[in-house]
């Protein structure tokens, strides 16, 4: 079976939330999906062997969490050029961090990204699980189209 890792960055828990939505749209699809906290990765093992990586940070102050940009700097040195990426994150008002990630995901990482990073304000709100399922699904159906 193919396998998913979510890993989140968060100070007040919407971003966890998000990433378990995007999860459960995932395994709707048959994919497995792990949902991991960034700051519980800190060895390189831990984070190889996916079909597919989905990365989320809530911003604060115009930036993603500390932990996720060290996640990123771990991911970087492993290879992960064409597997499946996808970015997300909880925001108040300008939302910079799904966009960083997802631009380092696509620019360094080499990944084949999902068509955009969500970027939601609350999981509950405005059809936002709604939304993170259906990223999830596609997600999923991303890598079981390869
Ligand atoms: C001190 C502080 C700074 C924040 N800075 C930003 C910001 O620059 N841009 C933004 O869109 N949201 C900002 N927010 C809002 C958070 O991104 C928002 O509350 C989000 O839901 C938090 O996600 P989390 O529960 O995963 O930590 C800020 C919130 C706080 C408390």
């Amino acid at each position: 079976m193919a396998k998913a890792l979510i890993v989140f960055a968060t100070r007040s828990g919407q971003t966890e939330n998000i990433a378990d939505l995007v999860a459960e749209g995932i395994r709707f699809t048959g994919t497995d999906a792990k949902v991991v906290s960034a700051t519980q990765l800190t060895k390189q093992e831990d984070l190889e062997g996916y079909d597919a990586y989905v990365f989320g940070s809530a911003t604060y102050h115009g930036e993603m969490m500390q932990a996720m940009k060290t996640l990123l700097f771990l991911v970087a040195k492993l290879d992960l050029e064409g597997k499946v990426g996808a970015s997300f994150g909880a925001f108040g008002w300008s939302g910079e961090a799904p966009d960083r990630i997802y631009d380092t995901m696509q620019n360094i990482l080499k990944m084949d990204m999902i068509g955009g990073p969500l970027r939601l304000k609350s999981a509950t709100i405005q059809g936002g699980m709604q939304m993170a399922q259906d990223y999830g699904r596609e997600i999923g159906k991303k890598i079981s189209s390869k």
